[in-house]
C-alpha cells in the first residue's frame, strides 16, 4: 500500500480551513493508503507557547482527529515529539539544505515580517517538515495550498540526498484538494483563514457552537453588488462563501453558483450556516463522547508504530552519511 503522511500543529483552535484543506482528506484516504497523521508539537515551538496549553492542545487535536472519523485501527495517530527521530533527521537534512533555499520560503517571510526576534527554528522549520515526511517513505502528503512550497523543498532535498548518497528517500507528492485548499479569512478575504489571526470573527473553529457559527457567517465580509457570482479576484468574500458551500456539500462551485443565482447574499449565508452547523455538530458529538484514557492509548500505540518505521530510516540515513 502506498504511504500517506500529514500533520497539523496543536496551536490555537482548529478551524474549517484546516478541516477542508487537509483533515477531511485524511478521512477519505484511510481505507486505501497506509496513513500516518501527526500532531506536530515540535513545529509549534517555532513561536513561544505556554507549556500547559500546548499539552492540552495536543490532546484536543488527537480528539479532533478521532472525532472527524479517523479510525485508529486503520491509521497511525501520534505526537511528533514522542518519536525522537523527527528531530534527529531534521538535523541531518539541515546539513543538506542551503541557506538561500530556506530564505526564499514565503511562509518564513510572512511570519517573521515586522518581528524583532524570530527563532532560528522558525527559519529551519521546513527541514523538520521534510524530516516528518521522509522518515516514513511517504508517497503522498495531503495539505492545504500554503504548504506547496515547503513540499517542493522537501522533494529537492530528497532528490539531492539520493543523488549524493544513493537511493534512500521516496520522493513525495502533494495532494491538494480542488476545492477548499485555500479557505480565506471571513473578515479579510484577501488573506487565508489562519489559527494565528487575532480577530475571532475571521475563522470558524471546529468546536464553535451553532450560534457562534451563525454570527460569524452573518458578519462575513462580502461586497455591495448583491450578485451571486464566483469571482475570487473581484469578489473574494462572496467567492469564499461559495467555496465553503461547495466544499461542505460536495457539489461543484458551478453548481453552487447556479443554485443561488438571482438570490440575495442572505439566502446563501443562511444555507451555508446550516451545512456548516450540521457537519460541526456531528464532529462535536463524537468529540464529546471520547474518553481521555482512550486518546492516550491511541497516541501511545501510534508512537510505538511510528518509531519502528522512523528508526529504520534514520539508521539507513546515518549509515550512508558516515555516522
Ligand atoms: P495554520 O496554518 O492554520 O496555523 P497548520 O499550519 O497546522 O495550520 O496547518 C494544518 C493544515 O491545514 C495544513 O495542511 C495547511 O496547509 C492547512 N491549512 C491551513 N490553513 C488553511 C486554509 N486557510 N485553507 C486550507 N487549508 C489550510
Ligand atoms: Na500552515
Amino acid at each position: 500500500m502506498q504511504r500517506v503522511f500529514s500533520g497539523v500543529q496543536p496551536t490555537g483552535d482548529i478551524h474549517i480551513g484546516n478541516y477542508l484543506g487537509a483533515m477531511r482528506q485524511f478521512v477519505k484516504l484511510q481505507d486505501d493508503y497506509s496513513c500516518l497523521f501527526c500532531i506536530v508539537d515540535l513545529h509549534a515551538l517555532t513561536v513561544p507557547q505556554d507549556p500547559e496549553t500546548l499539552r492540552k492542545k495536543s490532546i484536543e487535536l488527537a480528539g479532533l482527529y478521532l472525532a472527524i472519523g479517523l479510525d485508529p485501527k486503520k491509521v497511525i495517530i501520534f505526537v511528533q515529539s514522542h518519536v525522537k527521530e523527527h528531530s534527529e533527521l531534521a538535523w541531518l537534512l539541515q546539513c543538506m539544505t542551503y541557506f538561500g533555499e530556506l530564505n526564499r520560503m514565503t511562509q518564513f517571510k510572512d511570519k517573521s515580517k515586522g518581528k524583532e526576534s524570530v527563532s532560528v527554528g522558525l527559519f529551519t522549520y521546513p527541514d523538520l517538515m521534510a524530516a516528518d515526511i521522509l522518515l516514513y517513505d511517504t508517497n503522498f502528503v495531503p495539505v492545504g495550498n500554503d504548504q506547496k512550497q515547503h513540499l517542493e523543498l522537501t522533494r529537492d532535498i530528497a532528490i539531492r540526498f539520493n543523488n549524493r548518497f544513493g537511493d534512500t528517500f521516496v520522493i513525495p507528492e502533494p495532494m491538494i484538494m480542488k476545492t477548499g485548499s485555500r479557505i480565506m479569512s471571513l473578515t479579510e478575504p484577501d488573506k487565508k483563514m489562519s489559527k494565528s489571526s487575532e480577530n475571532q470573527y475571521s475563522k470558524i473553529n471546529l468546536l464553535d457552537d451553532p450560534s457562534l457559527v451563525k454570527k460569524k457567517i452573518m458578519k462575513a465580509v462580502t461586497d455591495s453588488e448583491n450578485v451571486i457570482r464566483y469571482d475570487p479576484e473581484n469578489k473574494p468574500g462572496l467567492s469564499n462563501l461559495l467555496t465553503l458551500y461547495s466544499a461542505f456539500t460536495d457539489i461543484s462551485i458551478e453548481d453552487a453558483e447556479a443554485r443561488f443565482k438571482g438570490q440575495g447574499y442572505g439566502t446563501l449565508k443562511k444555507e451555508l450556516v446550516d451545512v456548516i452547523v450540521e457537519r460541526l455538530q456531528q464532529i462535536q458529538h463524537n468529540y464529546k463522547n471520547l474518553d481521555l484514557n482512550f486518546i492516550n492509548e491511541v497516541l501511545k500505540d501510534g508512537a510505538e508504530k511510528a518509531s519502528e518505521i522512523a528508526k529504520t530510516t534514520v539508521n539507513k540515513v546515518k549509515d550512508k552519511m558516515g555516522l
